[in-house]
């Protein structure tokens, strides 16, 4: 990455030019400019490889994050980008994916929550990465590895939570077949073929299917819970928020019990 898009360059210029000024204009006025723009970040990566984190992670994301990263590969490329971490405020703070630059018509997903994404593969050679967070409450954060890959290949459709991937290679011709653990059915198709498409690129021929805890079966799925500030100390008066992704537990059987000062709740 070059030196001039680091965040600390920018910071480091922005305040010395901030210096400066202060010399001459209100001083509270461009302390409020320097503390709602040092936030901002964009990065342009060239390399075929590499990794992509929200500031900050795992420890949380800024308020007033507006932070761009634009992939661009060789020409006759794509990208595949494949998330190792996502904990987003959810429906607050959001994480857009453009197929290309990013412009609306580009829109592929709008990712938020605690789920972690599927992997993303570009149709052309420029992926765009938009992370816009508000005025409060952050998550961990968001952690992505991508790849060129070249375009006659469909890329890794995604490994699926409580299933298995038989397939390794994801050529034009290639199948990836899946099957679910016990316990879960699947929904959608058990096969998916990459063909070449009219564009001169390829793609899979179904969307990735998913596994579904069985009703018949006591399919234990579990509690998912992502802590909002993990970084944070906790003060005497603080409260501690708590959001659960996923529940799952056996009726009557299994409970979750959480406790805290104002005494304890079961699920
Ligand atoms: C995000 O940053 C871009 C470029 O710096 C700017 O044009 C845009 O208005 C910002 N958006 C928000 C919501 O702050």
């Amino acid at each position: 990455m070059d030196v001039k898009d680091s965040v600390y360059f920018r910071v480091y210029t922005l305040f010395y030019s901030l210096q400066l000024t202060l010399q001459s204009f209100n001083s509270c006025l461009l302390l409020f400019f320097f503390l709602f723009t040092a936030q901002n970040c964009s990065y342009t990566l060239h390399s075929p490889i590499g990794t992509i984190e929200s500031p900050g992670y795992p420890y949380g994301y800024p308020n007033y994050a507006n932070c761009t990263w634009v992939i661009v590969a060789a020409e006759h490329n794509r990208i595949q980008l494949v998330f190792q971490g996502f904990a987003l405020e959810e429906d607050f703070d959001i994480l857009s994916v453009y197929d290309g630059p990013p412009s609306p018509g580009n829109l592929r997903t709008r990712l938020t929550g605690f789920q972690l994404p599927s992997p993303i593969v570009s149709t052309g050679s420029r992926l765009t990465l938009w992370l816009l967070s508000d005025y409060a409450v952050s998550g961990q954060g968001f952690k992505a590895v991508y790849e060129a890959l070249p375009s006659y290949t469909c890329g890794n459709p995604g490994q699926l939570l409580n299933g298995h991937q038989q397939g390794s290679t994801f050529n034009i011709g290639d199948k990836i077949r899946y099957s679910c653990s016990p316990g879960y059915v699947l929904e959608g198709h058990t096969t998916l073929s990459c063909l070449a498409t009219s564009a001169g690129t390829a793609a899979w021929d179904f969307p990735l299917p998913y596994c579904r805890a069985d009703d018949g079966v006591v399919g234990l799925y579990g509690a998912r819970a992502g802590l909002l500030h993990p970084q944070l100390p906790c003060r005497p008066g603080d409260t501690i928020a708590l959001v659960f992704s996923d529940f799952q537990l056996e009726d009557d059987y299994d409970l979750l019990e959480v406790s805290g000062t104002e005494g304890s709740s079961q699920w």
